[in-house]
């Protein structure tokens, strides 16, 4: 099962510094065999990104959609308008958007549905916040995360589906969770897909790990046993931060 390695820029870069990003990260490509690496810019620079990684294995996603295909919701964007834009993989329920956006678990299990349909891999984001660890219900709240979202969801058709535990008090703190946490959320969230959709589907099924992700700390997450890759937002912004944080995920899983 080959690595997948996010770089979410949230609200970060414009159309020229995505092309300068894409291009350098392409002179490197050839380095980042069965790995697979995402760039995830603003919806304003997928264009941008989309030019620049023309003819390479570098994959788009976006960071959002709406579920529905069109109508008078403004300032959304639709799945289809993603895939015209030439993304593969759009991230749905990140932190920031339950948190900072009010985005509902209903909400992000339309958008997972509509991601599936219109053919674009989801990476669903699920992670309890510091006061739910604290009071022990991680895994409480991760069943439910995942309960509402992938309600009616047809797993078999769900081909290429992610998720990434992203633990709300590790995102963007430096405090990443420890591996320990991270190989015990990671393989619960592979129990719930194995009880509820069986053993085949948890087998195929890549869980990430996020929150506060570098190139000293990301050989520990790609290494534990249920976690396939990262999803990663500040070492994601420069490119050699970036392509150091591949280079050391690959020399980890390799050795
Ligand atoms: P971080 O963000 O790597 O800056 O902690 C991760 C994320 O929000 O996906």
């Amino acid at each position: 099962m080959n690595l997948i390695i996010a770089a979410n820029w949230k609200m970060h870069k414009n159309a020229a510094e995505t092309a300068a990003f894409c291009r350098e990260l392409r002179q490197e490509e050839a380095r980042f065999k069965n790995t697979d690496i995402l760039i995830c810019p603003p919806f304003t620079a997928l264009w941008a990104a989309r030019e620049a990684l023309s003819g390479s294995a570098l994959k788009l996603g976006a960071q959002n959609m709406h579920w529905e295909e069109e109508g008078a919701y403004t300032g959304e964007v639709a799945p289809s308008m993603l895939v015209d834009s030439g993304v593969r993989y759009v991230i749905i329920g990140h932190s920031e958007r339950r948190h900072l956006f009010g985005e509902r678990s209903d909400q992000v299990g339309k958008k997972i549905k509509a991601a599936l349909k219109s053919g674009l891999k989801p990476i669903l984001c699920v992670g309890e916040t510091g006061e739910q660890r604290a009071a022990k219900v991680t895994e409480k709240v991760l069943e439910e995360q995942l309960a509402s979202a992938l309600k009616g969801v047809d797993i078999e058709k769900a081909e290429g589906l992610v998720v990434a535990y992203e633990p709300v008090w590790a995102i963007g703190t430096g405090q990443a969770a420890s591996p320990e946490d991270a190989e015990e959320a990671a393989s619960f969230i592979r129990q719930y897909i194995s009880a509820h959709f069986g053993k085949e589907e948890a087998l195929k099924l890549r869980v990430q790990y996020g929150g506060s992700v570098n190139p000293d700390n990301i050989g520990a997450f790609v290494t534990l046993p249920s976690v396939a890759g990262a999803l990663v937002g500040g070492a994601s912004l420069e490119p050699g931060s970036f392509i150091a944080l591949i280079k050391a995920a690959r020399k980890a899983v390799l050795s």
